[in-house]
């Protein structure tokens, strides 16, 4: 069994750490808070082990009758790889933390690149973290981009990507994110950061990106277009993408017309927190003209990077290859829609 600590128990910290009690090869040792607030109750009626983030803030849990089970690095010490879920930043004050402790981390995408020894996505270089210490998992606009990218480089081979990301204001919690009441070219200057951050998971991929942030918290769009090398039919991609496990190919039958709609089936799906860990690629927007594909895909930005998580454990582990692990993965959580 790999013993797993979560240190950072919110948007991603609370689904990686339920995540982890649902793998066969993995056990909880517990999760991170820094206070009492609602999310350190759910941990406790999880019955999953706290650990206080902060050693002076003992006190605040006591007086709101939590029982801890001890200090961070505790929790790193007992953990066999340690997933660090903290706010961007925090990551890389942490990291000494789980070097002095010999503990192998895992960081999430608001982390810089030059953090880590790799970084990760299952599907764009899952060997590529085996034996690592301190590993990336991309952000969800990254893990979107290279689930999509790295099926068509290998078929048809990319000539050029150009991607537009309209990007959540905020997630759903984040009451003090915006606009609420604009559409902003974000970064305004181009391109925007997520093509190189594509680039440490595929770096032959020749990337541009531009990024738009918009008053909308379910989900990210993606607004794709792709020049080919060896350019397919819209059907042949179609069949493509419809092969790949964490692609949810958007069928016109369902009358899906946006994110309001796919969260709703994920809610009916009976999804925990309507989440949504595939891309959702609508299936009538795939489209080829002379050498260049289009399409427009969503990502469930605080989800999708759950699974990698889980396969980025096995990997820095070398407890499975990519295929058995994305396959226990996809079957644990049920992804596929
Ligand atoms: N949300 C997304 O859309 C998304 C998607 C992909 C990747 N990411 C990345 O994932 C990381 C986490 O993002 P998030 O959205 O999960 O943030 P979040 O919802 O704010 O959760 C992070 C949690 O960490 C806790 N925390 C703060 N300081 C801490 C410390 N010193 N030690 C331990 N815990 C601490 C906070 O909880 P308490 O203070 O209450 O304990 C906070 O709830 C970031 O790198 C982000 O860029 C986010």
């Amino acid at each position: 069994m790999i013993t797993v600590g979560v240190n950072g128990y919110g948007t991603i910290g609370k689904r990686v750490a339920d995540a982890v009690t649902q793998q066969p090869d993995m056990e909880l040792a517990g999760v991170a808070k820094t206070r009492p607030n609602f999310e350190a109750e759910t941990a406790v009626r999880k019955g999953y082990p706290l650990y206080a983030a902060v050693e002076e803030r003992v006190e605040l849990f006591e007086e709101a009758g939590i029982d801890l089970t001890g200090s961070v690095t505790d929790l790193v010490e007992e953990s066999d790889v340690i997933v660090d879920a903290c706010p961007s930043g925090i990551g890389a004050e942490n990291r000494s933390m789980y070097e002095s402790h010999d503990t192998p981390a895992l960081y999430q995408g608001g982390e810089d690149a030059d953090l880590v020894d790799v970084s990760f996505n299952a599907r764009g270089n899952y060997s590529a973290a085996a034996g690592a210490s301190h590993v990336r998992v991309v952000s969800c606009n990254t893990t979107g981009l290279s689930r999509l990218l790295a099926p068509l480089e290998e078929r048809y081979g990319v000539e050029k990507a150009r991607v537009t990301l309209v990007r959540r204001g905020g997630d759903p919690g984040q009451t003090s994110r915006g606009p609420i009441n604009d559409i902003l070219p974000n970064p305004i200057t181009i391109p925007s950061h997520h093509g190189p951050d594509v680039n440490t998971i595929l770096p032959d991929l020749d990337i541009d990106t531009l990024g738009m942030k918009v008053p909308a918290t379910l989900m990210h769009t993606h607004s794709v277009n792709v020049t080919l090398e060896s350019p397919p039919t819209a059907d042949d991609v179609r069949e493509l993408l419809a092969d790949e496990s964490r692609i949810f190919l958007v069928p016109e039958s369902m009358a899906i017309d946006g994110a309001g709609k796919l969260k709703e089936f994920a809610h009916d799906a009976d999804r925990p927190r309507g989440d949504i860990w595939e891309n959702c690629v609508w299936e009538e927007s795939i489209s080829i003209e002379d050498d260049d594909l289009y399409l427009f895909e969503a990502i469930h930005q605080e989800s999708d990077v759950v699974p990698e998580n889980i396969d980025a454990i096995r990997a820095v582990t070398e407890t499975a290859d990519a295929t058995e692990s994305t396959t226990t993965t996809n079957e644990t959580l049920g992804i596929g829609l």
